[in-house]
């Protein structure tokens, strides 16, 4: 989705910062791209397309001490470079960005126009320029102008404005992330922290209906009243080179690899292996009769995997597509916990979940990987997965921390003694994901399958939700149908679209019911003249039946579906690299939907 960025005191450096913040902040998804800088006057440069078009056009001699930069993600009009941000007034001299949408500029724009303002874009931001314009005309200063023009609108947003003769950002937020980077000499605006964090790792973070002030080293913060806010600055633990791509050819393929380090990180502290008792500070005293689990995409699947584990720990347990859960929220009881799963924290639709089960009165926790984040500050408590910084729009990592995460939390709530081989196969799960990294056969099957029609994968039980992730990533990586299945469903209406071109992707572990029944499906397909591709520890019969083999470490049941996952992560990776498709940047995906 948008991204904003802006600074303040860099000097003749302003532009440099600018674009290199909006080359950071691409990986949200965008398609138009502008910047403004402000010295006596305002000057911009917008145009549609990527960002290297917008390098190529703008004036290197264009210059001044402050600015602001933003990416766009279409909503209201199409990419054009008129519809680019930043927006300006009919003097010139206000230039706004904004993320997120003013529902009500239908009729600002027509009370606008009908006072003579003309409007150069079909955007609803550009209302927000000519109220400034109107309410500096009417004689307020540049904050209380910016103040009231806020005032006027409704929506979500996070705003940014520079103004002609001035060094100041003007900043605001409602609904849409914003923070404000702390530099020693200059100070830094961005809409996701990653866009400055070469500069600073000093962080302040809005809260809805604060104003930011931001002018060369200072910033204060203030309410829609002018009234100022005392706000204290964090430490983020992210550091540059983590999103760097360091060599490797795509964020993804560097993220896949990152799992190891990311679920050592995700369990530091956590576990203690002798005791096998789990122990998160963040979950202390934390008790719930049931769970209602509420997330989009893939972490969706890994709220799935997340309620498998509390219903196996004794703790009644749901997961909800949080889209759905905002307007039919499933009943709530005193002792319900609803944890939001959402590795950006900025998920409208999560967010528009878990705010309407805080106005039922529930417990909310926050299950994400952004500290600061808007889920992180709006639930009652946050289990952070510490997966470092994602990049790639296509969740890898995250999903990995999550399923820890939710590790952790069910032995937290299910206060069981028999977590002992639970936290030992967490803590060799490392380990392991970094031996199928190094051994897998991934790309192989890759390109045997790439002209593939479409793929299939099925799994049961903790494997059912890596079968749906599975899809996922190979859909919105590689643009080729492909379906997950709990595998027993696969006969129930699937099975007629399976043929010999139609890869099936069976993961089966252990030896159990599940994985016997599982072997029984894949039989199925096999006499369908599907190809079989089993992803298996091959305790059980299943590579007999196969035509290709992803081999797992053995591990925990429950501790597998990991493991798995990162097979078909490198699946999808192989094949969408084969077929040449922007895997960091897949066609019409954002990697955080701010919209709901
Ligand atoms: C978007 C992304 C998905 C992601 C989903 C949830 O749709 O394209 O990759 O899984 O949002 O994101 P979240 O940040 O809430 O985990």
């Amino acid at each position: 989705m948008c991204g904003i960025i802006g600074c303040t005191g860099r000097e003749t450096e302003t532009l440099d910062v600018l674009l290199h913040g909006l080359d950071t902040l691409e990986y949200r998804g965008y398609d138009s791209a502008g910047v403004a800088l402000a010295n006596g006057t305002v000057e911009v440069c917008k145009r549609e397309g990527e960002i290297d078009r917008l390098r190529a056009a703008v004036d290197p001699a264009m210059d001044g001490p402050v600015g602001i930069g933003h990416t766009r993600w279409s909503t209201h009009g199409p990419p054009t470079d008129e519809n680019a941000h930043p927006h300006t007034d009919c003097t010139g001299d206000v230039a706004v960005v904004h993320n997120g949408i003013i529902e009500n500029y239908d009729e600002l724009k027509a009370e606008l126009t009908a006072a003579g303002h003309e409007f150069e874009s079909d955007t609803d931001t550009e209302v927000v320029p000519h109220l400034v314009e109107d309410a500096l005309a009417d004689g307020l200063s540049r904050d209380e102008a910016f103040r009231s023009a806020v005032a006027r609108i409704e929506g979500s947003y996070a705003l940014a404005a520079v103004f002609a003769g001035s060094e100041a950002i003007l900043a605001t937020r409602e609904g849409s992330p914003l923070v404000v980077g702390v530099g020693d000499d200059a100070a830094y605006l961005a809409s996701d922290v990653p866009a400055f964090l070469e500069y600073t790792d000093r962080v302040v973070y809005l809260d809805d209906g604060e104003f930011a002030r931001l002018e060369s080293g200072s910033w204060t913060v203030t309410d829609a009243e002018g009234r100022l806010l005392e706000k204290s600055i964090s430490q983020v633990e992210w550091d540059a080179e983590e999103t760097a791509k360091s060599g490797y050819d795509h964020y993804m393929l560097k993220e896949i690899h990152e799992q190891p380090r990311a679920l050592r990180k995700c369990l530091r502290g956590r576990v203690d292996e002798l005791t096998g008792t789990v122990d998160v500070e963040a979950l202390e005293g934390l008790t719930a009769e049931s769970v209602q689990f509420v997330a989009c995409g893939t972490s969706y699947h890994a709220a799935l995997y997340g309620a498998q584990r509390l219903q196996a720990a004794g703790v009644p347990a749901q997961a909800f597509l949080a889209s759905e859960y905002a307007t039919a929220p499933a009943p709530v009881s005193e002792g319900t916990l609803v944890v939001g799963v959402t590795q950006s924290g900025e998920t409208a639709d999560t967010l528009a979940a878990l705010r309407r089960a805080q106005a039922r009165g529930v417990e909310t926790l926050a299950m994400t990987n952004v500290v600061g984040s808007t889920a992180a500050r709006d639930c009652d408590r946050t289990l952070l997965i510490r997966a470092g910084p994602e990049i790639g729009v296509a969740a890898t990592k995250t999903f990995s921390s999550q399923v820890v995460a939710c590790n952790l939390l069910s032995a937290t709530l299910a206060d069981r003694g028999d977590s002992r081989e639970i936290v030992q196969a967490l803590r060799d799960l490392p380990g392991q994901i970094q031996e199928v990294l190094d051994s897998s056969r991934a790309e192989a099957v890759a390109e045997r399958f790439v002209d593939s029609d479409g793929y299939f994968f099925i799994g049961r039980g903790h494997q059912h939700p890596v079968a749906l992730e599975g899809a996922l990533k190979m859909k919105e990586i590689t643009y080729k149908h492909a379906e997950g299945f709990p595998a027993g469903e696969l006969k129930h209406g699937p099975l007629a679209l399976v043929t010999a071109r139609t890869p099936v992707f069976a993961i089966v572990t252990g030896t159990d019911e599940e994985a016997t029944k599982t072997v029984g499906n894949v039989k199925e397909v096999e006499a369908r003249d599907a190809p079989v591709v089993a992803v298996t520890d091959g305790a059980s019969t299943v590579d007999r039946y196969a035509d290709a083999v992803l081999e797992l470490p053995e591990t925990e049941p429950c501790v597998a579906p990991v493991l798995a996952n990162v097979q078909l992560q490198l699946v999808a990776y192989h094949v969408a690299n084969k077929l040449g498709r922007s895997i960091d940047k897949p066609r019409n995906l954002a990697k955080s939907v701010t919209v709901e």
